[in-house]
């Protein structure tokens, strides 16, 4: 009877100190989008972060112990974040968290590693209030005032439009986030928003926003958004008869965009972290690791999620102990970082100020255009 009551205790996830696990291992958790309508963004990274796991544990660990990722599926819904990222960290005694893509995500976890005192990197999530929730929240990646600043100057410059219509995702903190900033930088450089009209995340119909913009004739449109409604609402605009050039954000990153946007959404521009036809010795190496290991070529996640993987484990190399506190001083030490993504040095607000580059869709391939130095 008593041998069954503690058998009953141990199964409750409360009680962690139950919960099997081995001292000879390190366990790192890892919160993504595994499935839903953003399921590329979480799997890419897991490719990218699973490559820099291996690494590490063929070239014998860490601490004389070997790397343990945990991976949970959030599927693309910010309360399952929440979630799965309180599990990681009572049940699964994750030293450290990787995630999430998408900035709402990371906004609904962060609080959480914040609060329990676990450090957390988001590879690629690229809002500024993300990383402003704690001294335990760091990103690998640039923000969006600088994406919509880069974006904005390809529109004003390159593109020499200046009357441009936006299409933002009123429910994503990223996506309003880039809208605001790309605005503020076109008005400082002579262009104007014409139009701005608002569609939320799951929505599958914008022809009622899409012929509101077409009046108005813009020279292009902004589109900050994430890859599945931005292949539909380009192929929404293009049906109405909608030329302009469509522009957008890393959120375009994704084999799938094409496959939904099909031909209309050729020719779109976006900014993002990364383009496969770079010549840097680091990324080419990096290529042709991932390439051997999933015989396909890596996205931009995949790289971002590489990198925040490879910061992780040399902070968690440099720290004396394996303490949230040790671990946290050392992310925030790390300077110079070569990575696939370009060079990384984390600044007093947690973030990585970084070089972005733009792309051109063309089908399967985003064409490089040019890198953009902050
Ligand atoms: N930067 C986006 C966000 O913060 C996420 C993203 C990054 C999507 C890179 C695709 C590629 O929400």
């Amino acid at each position: 009877m008593r041998q069954l009551l503690i058998t009953i205790l141990c199964t409750l996830p409360f009680l962690a100190g139950c919960t099997k696990k081995s001292s000879n291992e390190i366990v790192i958790g890892q919160y993504g989008s595994m499935t839903g309508s953003e399921a590329t963004f979480g799997q890419s990274t897991d490719k990218g972060v699973r490559l820099a796991i291996d690494e590490a544990n063929a070239a014998g660990g860490i601490k004389g112990k070997k790397i343990k990722l945990v991976t949970m599926d959030d599927q693309g819904k910010a309360e399952e974040a929440a979630s799965v990222v309180t599990r990681l960290i009572e049940q699964e005694k994750v030293v450290a968290l990787l995630g999430e893509v998408a900035s709402s995500r990371s906004l609904a976890a962060a609080p959480i590693a914040q609060s329990k005192k676990v450090p957390m990197i988001t590879p690629s999530s690229t809002n500024p209030k993300v990383t402003e929730v704690g001294d335990f929240v760091f990103r690998t990646c640039f923000i969006d005032p600088f994406q919509g600043t880069v974006m904005a100057k390809f529109a004003t410059e390159n593109l020499k439009a200046k009357k441009v219509a936006i299409l933002r995702d009123v429910k994503s903190d990223y996506s309003v986030g880039l809208a605001d900033f790309f605005t503020a930088k076109l008005k400082e450089l002579g262009g104007e928003v014409i139009e701005d009209v608002s569609y939320s995340s799951g929505d599958v119909d914008f022809k009622a926003q899409l012929t509101k913009l077409k009046t108005k004739n813009p020279e292009a449109i902004f589109i900050p958004g994430y890859y599945t409604e931005v292949g539909l609402i380009a192929r929404q605009a293009r049906e109405l008869g909608i030329k302009a050039p469509l522009l957008g954000g890393d959120g375009w990153d994704s084999p799938k965009l094409s496959e939904i946007g099909q031909k209309a959404i050729d020719g779109g521009y976006f900014s993002n972290h990364y383009s496969n036809e770079t010549t840097d010795p680091v990324a080419v190496e990096f290529q042709k690791k991932f390439k051997a290991k999933y015989n396909e070529m890596p996205d931009g996640l995949s790289a971002a999620g590489y990198d925040a993987a490879k910061v992780l484990l040399k902070a968690i190399e440099q720290a004396p102990d394996l303490s949230g506190a040790a671990i946290r001083d050392q992310i925030a030490k790390i300077t110079g970082h070569d990575g696939v993504t370009g060079k990384i040095s984390i600044n007093d607000k947690r973030n990585a100020t970084k070089s972005a580059v733009v792309v051109q869709v063309e089908g399967q391939t985003n064409k490089f255009v040019t890198t953009v130095n902050p």
